[in-house]
């Protein structure tokens, strides 16, 4: 055996192994702690939770959505919102009323069933400013299904 095929071989085996270490937090990656959002420079929207995305086309509220995004919700919906098929691809989501009001139900009480959570709230967390700024995001993104 060369040195050539011998280092092949450790290089394959620190690759296994690495693999097998990083398993865990691919696993964990429901448990991330929610990143907090600056909304400050966008329009007070007051503290009852609209129906309507009050966001929709501010360009603010999309540059801000689309960090927002990113750090909380791509690790399961996938970078640009395009999903890798462990959450819904985000970008069907209909625009509109009817759209925002089922995403906003998402948003701010996430999912859970049979006692397992398959997405965390986000509303306390986050609150409805950023929810919307990412909705605003999301719909610069929306595809036909
Ligand atoms: C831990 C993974 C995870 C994270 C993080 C996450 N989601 Fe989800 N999301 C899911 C899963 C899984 C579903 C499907 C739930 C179901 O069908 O019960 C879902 C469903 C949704 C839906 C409904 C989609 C549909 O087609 O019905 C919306 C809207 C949504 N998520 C928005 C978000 C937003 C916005 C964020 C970030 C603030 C986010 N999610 C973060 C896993 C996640």
């Amino acid at each position: 055996m060369n040195t050539t095929t011998t280092a092949r071989i450790m290089l394959g085996a620190a690759i296994a192994a690495l693999a097998m270490t990083a398993a865990p937090q691919i696993m964990a990656h429901g448990d991330v702690t929610p990143q907090a959002v600056d909304t400050s420079s966008l329009p007070d929207i007051g503290e009852a939770w609209l129906e309507k995305n009050p966001y929709s086309g501010n360009a603010r509220a999309i540059e801000i959505g689309t960090s927002a995004y990113n750090q909380n919700c791509a690790r399961c919906h996938g970078l640009e919102a395009i999903s890798g098929g462990i959450a819904p691809d985000l970008r069907y989501l209909e625009l509109g009323e009817t759209g925002d009001q089922w995403y906003m139900e998402r948003f701010r009480n996430g999912s859970s069933h049979d006692g397992k959570v398959y997405m965390p709230a986000f509303g306390e967390v986050l609150g409805q400013k950023a929810g919307w700024a990412i909705r605003a995001f999301l719909e610069t993104k929306y595809t036909e299904e």
